[in-house]
C-alpha cells in the first residue's frame, strides 16, 4: 500500500507489520535447519507453547489454515466426519482442505454465534453402521471470526468437551484468536486448552508477527502432524527468524490486546447509537460486524465513504467487518469514531 496517504486499515488484524523491536528479535535469532530438527528458536517456541497450553507437544506451521488442516488430518481417517458450526473458518475459508486432502466430511450445525447447539450436537453423532461416515472429531472456534469475535462461553465448552470424551470423540479448537478470548475472559490458555485434544493458535493476527501458527496436542498427534506438514510442503528450514517474531509477540503483544478490545468497543458504541446501521453481534473482543438498517441503503456505499476518508474495511454480503489491532492506535480510533459518526448520521 502507498504510504503517502496513511490509511487506517480495519480490514483485518492480519495486516499488522513487524515493529522495530520485533525486527531486532528476528535479526538476532539463532537458527538451524528445522526440517532436520535443529533450529533452536523454533524448538524454543514449540516448547514454550506446549507448556503454555499444558500439552505434550507443539508444531510450528506457516498458517492457521495449515494448523487446522493438520489437526483434522492427524485425528481422522478418510471417510470420517467432523461436526462443526456452519459459520466456522474451516468450513468457509479453508478451500475445503479437509475434504480435498483428508477425505473428511463436515457435518455443520446451525450454531448460535458459533456455539454448537448441544442437542443438535448429540443428535449429529452417527451410530456405527455401514451406511454412515464415522464421526470422529468435533471442532469449535474461539474467538469466533464470523460471529464477530465472540468468546465461546466456558461452561458451554466444558459441556462439549465432556460429551466428546464420553463419546470417544476428539475435540479440536481453532484458537487462531484464543489470545483475544484469554484477555477478554481472564481464563488462561491452559484452562481453555485442557478442554480440547488439539488447539490451533496464530501469531500473525492480533499478536502482530509476520508469519506463523502453532498446533498443540499430545505427542502422537504432533508426530503425525509433522509428517503431514512435510507432505504438504510446510517444512521450513531456518524458520527461527519467523519463530523469533512469535516469541517477541508472546512477550510483548498479548496483554495489549485489551486496548484493541477497548477501541472496538468505542467504535461499536457509534454503530449502536446510529439509526442508519446496527450491530449484528455484541462486540466482545476486536471484531465488529454490522449492517445498514434500511434495505434501500448499501453497505458498499458506507465502505466507499469510509475509504474516501482513509479508513479501510471489508464487506461480505450485506455486512461490514472492522477489526482493531496493534497498528490501530487510540488516536486512530478517535478518527474512526468521528468519521463513522458523521457517515452514519448522514441522510442517504
Ligand atoms: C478463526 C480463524 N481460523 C483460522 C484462520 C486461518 O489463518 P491463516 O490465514 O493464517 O491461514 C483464520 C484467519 O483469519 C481465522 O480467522
Amino acid at each position: 500500500m502507498n504510504d503517502s496517504k496513511r490509511m487506517i486499515d480495519l480490514r483485518s488484524d492480519t495486516v499488522t507489520r513487524p515493529s522495530e523491536g520485533m525486527r531486532k528479535a528476528i535479526a538476532r535469532a539463532p537458527v538451524g535447519d528445522d526440517v532436520l530438527g535443529d533450529d533452536p528458536t523454533v524448538k524454543e517456541l514449540e516448547a514454550r507453547m506446549a507448556a503454555m497450553f499444558g500439552k505434550e507437544a507443539a508444531l510450528y506451521v506457516p498458517s492457521g489454515t495449515m494448523s487446522n488442516t493438520l489437526a483434522v488430518l492427524s485425528q481422522t481417517r478418510p471417510g470420517d466426519e467432523m461436526i462443526c458450526d456452519k459459520n466456522c473458518h474451516i468450513f468457509n475459508y479453508e478451500a475445503a482442505a479437509t475434504a480435498v486432502i483428508g477425505g473428511v466430511q463436515l457435518n455443520t450445525l446451525d450454531g448460535n454465534r458459533g456455539v454448537l447447539p448441544f442437542d443438535d450436537l448429540v443428535a449429529a453423532v452417527r451410530p456405527i453402521n455401514i451406511h454412515h461416515p464415522r464421526t470422529s472429531l468435533i471442532e469449535v472456534e474461539n474467538t469466533h471470526n464470523r460471529a464477530g469475535g465472540s468468546i465461546y462461553p466456558y461452561d458451554e465448552l466444558e459441556r462439549v468437551s465432556r460429551f466428546a470424551r464420553e463419546s470417544g470423540l476428539r475435540l479440536h479448537m481453532d484458537g487462531a484468536r484464543l489470545a483475544n478470548a484469554v484477555v477478554g475472559s481472564g481464563i488462561s490458555f491452559e484452562k481453555y486448552a485442557s478442554l480440547a485434544d488439539s488447539v490451533t493458535f496464530c501469531f500473525s493476527k492480533g499478536l502482530g508477527a509476520p508469519v506463523g501458527s502453532i498446533l498443540v496436542s499430545d505427542a502422537e498427534v504432533i508426530e503425525r502432524a509433522r509428517f503431514w506438514r512435510k507432505r504438504l510442503g510446510g517444512g521450513m528450514r531456518q524458520a527461527g527468524i519467523l519463530a523469533a517474531a512469535c516469541l517477541y509477540a508472546l512477550d510483548n503483544n498479548i496483554d495489549r490486546l485489551a486496548e484493541d478490545h477497548e477501541n472496538a468497543g468505542r467504535i461499536a458504541k457509534v454503530i449502536d447509537s446510529s439509526s442508519r446501521a446496527k450491530l449484528v453481534f455484541p462486540v466482545e473482543t476486536n471484531i465488529i460486524i454490522f449492517e445498514v438498517v434500511d434495505k434501500s441503503d448499501s453497505i458498499e456505499k458506507v465502505r466507499e465513504e469510509l475509504e474516501a476518508e482513509g479508513i479501510l474495511t471489508l464487506t461480505f454480503g450485506n455486512r461490514m467487518r472492522m477489526v482493531t489491532h496493534l497498528d490501530v492506535s487510540s488516536e486512530d480510533t478517535d478518527v474512526v469514531v468521528e468519521v463513522l459518526s458523521r457517515i452514519l448520521s448522514q441522510a442517504r
